[in-house]
């Protein structure tokens, strides 16, 4: 998917309508589950809300349905699962929630405002510093080093120049001794790291992740999910993962698999089934 790379701005906006729950945390009056029949997570406060969207493409003459009025809530603290074979659409939609795309039709609540409001600067003001984002295929701008690719969100919000929160999150994945690299001079699996310490330099609440470890072999990658996991229990960061490995997706609260442009409840059956050759 040809996403814009910037995942990384800054803006603070609610829903003015709101209701008291019995945690105490404020949610929009407009996103409640209840008025969707949509899933209910962990927080009681919705982070993301997607109403029926849809995505569609054309290619050469013809017209191609990826996603078909699906809906999805996801509550704050909460992390999520996205299944489903390969072309099923799932970095597609990963790329609408996180509001780096735009559905054909639908509507997506992010941190309560409604995305079809904003233009994209609007939508980039206000991933900035609260969502990060973690590409398939990485983005990893091919002429700054490890480093400054992972100071990129910093250098666009407030804090910039932190190069030794920069450093931290390199060191976190491993990759302390490996600042100065170009993207070219890492392996894939490096370059995903990088990827993943892009991804939450800024402390974001809510991180997307498109197979985070499919670059990785099974100890990287079990330290890169054990990361994230310490993240979502410690810091609260919401967790939205595509991937096809069902010992991931048993970790998370819960999982869902994408299929004809529709997600469904889904239990993963067995640690060692590949979702994408099934
Ligand atoms: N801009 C586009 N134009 C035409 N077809 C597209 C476009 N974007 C995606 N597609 C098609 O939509 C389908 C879903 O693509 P997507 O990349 O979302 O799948 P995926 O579930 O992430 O697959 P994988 O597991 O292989 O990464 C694919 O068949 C792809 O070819
Ligand atoms: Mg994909």
């Amino acid at each position: 998917m040809p996403y814009s790379s910037d995942q990384t701005e800054n803006s603070a906006a609610h829903a003015s309508s709101t209701t008291e729950h019995s945690n105490g945390i404020r949610r929009p009056l407009t996103d409640t589950p209840a008025a969707h029949n949509v899933p209910h997570g962990v927080s009681g406060y919705p982070v993301l809300h997607a109403d029926r969207l849809s995505k569609k493409v054309t290619s050469g003459e013809r017209s191609l349905t990826i996603l078909h009025e699906l809906s999805l809530s996801v509550e704050a603290g909460e992390s999520v699962a996205i299944l489903g074979k390969s072309g099923a659409g799932k970095s597609t939609l990963l790329g609408l929630l996180a509001g780096l795309d735009t559905p054909s039709d639908g509507e997506l609540m992010l941190f309560g405002q409604a995305l079809s409001r904003l233009d994209e600067d609007g939508r980039a003001a206000l991933r900035a510093g609260r969502v990060g984002f973690v590409f398939q295929n990485f983005q990893l701008l091919p002429t700054l080093s490890a480093l400054e690719n992972v100071m990129l969100p910093l250098e666009l919000s407030p804090r910039a120049g932190e190069t030794q929160t920069a450093t931290k999150w390199l060191a976190r994945v491993g990759l302390g001794e490996r600042v100065d690299h170009l993207p070219k001079q890492l392996s894939g699996g490096e370059q995903q790291r990088v990827a993943v310490a892009r991804a939450f330099v800024t402390d974001p609440e809510l991180v997307f992740a498109d197979e985070p470890t499919g670059n990785l072999d099974p100890d990287t990658g079990a330290q890169v999910i054990d990361l994230l996991f310490t993240l979502n229990r410690e810091a609260g960061t919401t967790l939205i993962l595509v991937t096809h490995d069902h010992a991931l997706a048993r970790r998370c609260d819960r999982c869902l698999r994408l299929d004809q442009g529709k997600l469904e409840p889904f239990v993963p059956v067995a640690a060692s089934v590949d979702e994408g050759t099934q």
